[in-house]
Parts: structure tokens; C-alpha cells; sequence
């Protein structure tokens, strides 16, 4: 069997543009595909620490895997659950992956060059920030990872290292799958990207001051209504897709999408051509305060215990898997 594998880091509260861009089509993807594909989902606990963490890490980890519970996840035999520091094949893998990826290779990843800004005081963690991702989907031969394109690179990198490892040791990894090939499997154009709501051109982000300009996941609903209401729109009078013309409107064209789990294209046609900006508004608010209330109220009600017993058995799981292949890893190289 094939695996799906995704993770994303728990260092503060998720905004909705998280949720609906990233944790939400994970989700939908991991219900369609988990009785024909292993489906791990995990907690790149390791990866959180290079920066600060809002809150606790502890809490933030087991909130994380309740959102992924709130979404809808039906978790069946298939599907694998586990924090990445209960696996130290991870850890392990990564240095030996050290050793086969080029300071050049890694040097140009944007992400890292953007964390360092050049920096001599940044951590040696952001910089080894892809390889330790690169170990985290070839120990499991992963051949799919659901994620917003501003991981694609990552993606590429782990690509790379497999097939030169590969071409020194024979086929050992499992190449993961173009980035190409991954945007068609998550069935998108390209990587979703919830715009910030009084500056549509921007990405929505945590880290923006203005408290309109975003909303999280626990929002008020009601709070999270008004802010829709007073998002930046246009003066064009028309409503119509055109991320580049028109991002206020597209952008809640977007998020009704994702919310009502719609198809875009059939989001459009229905309010091609009418003209009240106002009435898209308030379908779209109750579409984000209906669907807040509801995720706030599924979240309150999953105890802790549940998250546990999940971890413990994704954690036996993904030990067996890591272990095994770090072992054919380690042999390669004459470790054991
Ligand atoms: N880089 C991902 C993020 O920023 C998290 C991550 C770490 C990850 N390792 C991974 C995702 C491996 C998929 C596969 O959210």
C-alpha cells in the first residue's frame, strides 16, 4: 500500500486560512483515500522548536491533532497518528541525510533564506529545517504530501536526496512524487492561499497586528461574522473570480468554496454577474460563524484520552516503519 503523508507545525493557534488552505483539504483527502493508501498524519514537534512557540508546546501538540479530529478525520486501520519526537529514527535519519544532501542545495532554500536573513546568530536548525523533513517523509516511503506551495521546494530537495542516495546504494527510498504530480493529487490548481482580509493581496497570517485582517480558529463566531463584514473589497461593482482584479471578492468566493465544500467553479457560477457585495457578504459570514460554532463545539468535546490512545498506537506503528528503514539506511552505509 502507498502512503499519504502530512504534518503541519503546532507552535500557536491555527488561523482559518491554515484551516481551510491546508489542515481541512488533508483531511477530505485522508477520508477519500484512506482505504486504498497508509495515511500518516503527524506532529513535527522537532521542527516547532527552531523559533518561539506561542503557549505551550505540549498543549499546542494535542490541540493540533484535535483540530485534525474536529475537521472530520475518520481515523480507521489505515490511518497513523504520531509526534515526531516519539520517533528518533527521525532524528537519526537526519544526520545521516546531513551527510548526503550540499551545503549549495540546502543554501538555496527561500525558506531558510528568508528565517535567516543572513544571519551568523540563526539557528543551525532553520537551516537543517528541510533535511530533517526530508527524513520525515522518506522513512515511510511516503509518495504523496498534501501541502501549500510554499513547501514545494522541500518537497523537490527530499526528492533529490532520495534519487542520489538511490544512485549510490540502489533503491532504497522511495522517490516522492513530482511536485506536479502532487498538485494533482491534491485535485487544486495550485496551492490555496486564504488572503488577508483587509489587504487581500497578502497571504492571511497569524503575525499580522491588525485583529480584522484575520481570524482564528477560536474566534468568536460572532466576532469572526463582523470580520468578514468588514473585509476589503473593490469598487468594480461585479462579482467575479479574478485573484489579481478583484482578491477581496475572490477570496470570499474562496473561502465559501472550502467552507461549503463546493467545487470553486460552481461557488462562481452561482453568484456570477449579481452585484451586491453586501449579500455575499452575510452568506459568507454565516458560512464561517455556522462552521466556527460547529468545529468549537466538536473541539470541547474530544478528551484528551482519545488524542492518547491514537498516539500510542500511530506511535508502535511509526516505530516499526522508521525502524525498518533506517536500518536498511544504516546498512548502506555500513553502520550496522
Ligand atoms: N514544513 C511543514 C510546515 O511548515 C511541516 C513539516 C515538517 C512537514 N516535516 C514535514 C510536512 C514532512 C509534511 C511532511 O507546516
Amino acid at each position: 500500500m502507498k502512503t499519504i503523508l502530512t504534518g503541519i507545525r503546532s507552535n500557536s493557534v491555527l488561523t482559518l486560512g491554515n484551516y481551510l488552505g491546508a489542515l481541512l483539504p488533508m483531511v477530505r483527502l485522508a477520508n477519500k483515500w484512506s482505504n486504498e493508501y497508509q495515511v500518516n498524519i503527524f506532529v513535527p514537534d522537532l521542527h516547532s522548536i527552531i523559533s518561539e512557540v506561542d503557549g505551550d508546546l505540549q498543549e499546542n501538540i494535542i490541540q493540533t491533532i484535535k483540530y485534525y479530529l474536529a475537521a472530520g478525520l475518520e481515523v480507521n486501520e489505515n490511518v497513523h497518528i504520531y509526534r515526531q519526537s516519539y520517533v528518533p529514527a527521525h532524528s537519526e535519519l537526519c544526520w545521516i541525510l546531513n551527510c548526503v544532501a550540499t551545503m549549495g542545495e540546502t543554501s538555496r532554500m527561500i525558506q531558510y533564506k528568508e528565517k535567516s536573513k543572513g544571519q551568523e546568530s540563526c539557528n543551525v536548525g532553520i537551516f537543517d529545517y528541510p533535511i530533517l523533513m526530508a527524513a520525515d517523509i522518506l522513512l515511510y516511503s511516503a509518495e504523496y504530501i498534501p501541502l501549500g506551495e510554499d513547501q514545494f521546494q522541500h518537497i523537490e530537495l527530499a526528492r533529490n536526496i532520495a534519487t542520489r542516495f538511490n544512485n549510490r546504494f540502489g533503491e532504497i527510498f522511495v522517490v516522492p512524487a513530482k511536485t506536479a504530480d502532487q498538485v494533482k493529487f491534491m485535485g487544486v490548481s495550485d496551492g490555496i492561499r486564504i488572503r488577508d482580509l483587509l489587504t487581500p493581496e497578502k497571504k492571511m497570517s497569524k503575525s499580522t497586528r491588525a485583529e480584522n485582517s484575520k481570524i482564528m480558529l477560536d474566534d468568536d463566531p460572532e466576532k469572526a461574522a463582523k470580520k468578514i463584514m468588514s473585509a476589503t473589497t473593490d469598487s468594480l461593482g461585479i462579482i467575479k473570480f479574478d485573484m489579481w482584479g478583484q482578491p477581496g471578492i475572490s477570496n470570499l468566493l474562496q473561502i465559501e468554496s472550502l467552507i461549503t465544500d463546493t467545487p470553486l467553479q460552481d461557488v462562481i457560477s452561482t453568484w456570477a454577474g449579481q452585484t451586491s457585495y453586501g449579500e455575499l457578504k452575510r452568506k459568507v459570514a454565516s458560512s464561517v460563524s455556522a462552521m466556527l460554532s460547529e468545529f468549537q463545539e466538536k473541539l470541547k468535546n474530544i478528551p484528551d484520552e482519545e488524542v492518547y490512545k491514537l498516539l500510542e498506537k500511530g506511535e508502535k506503528y511509526a516505530n516499526e516503519v522508521a525502524g525498518k528503514k533506517l536500518y536498511e539506511v544504516q546498512k548502506a552505509f555500513h553502520l550496522r
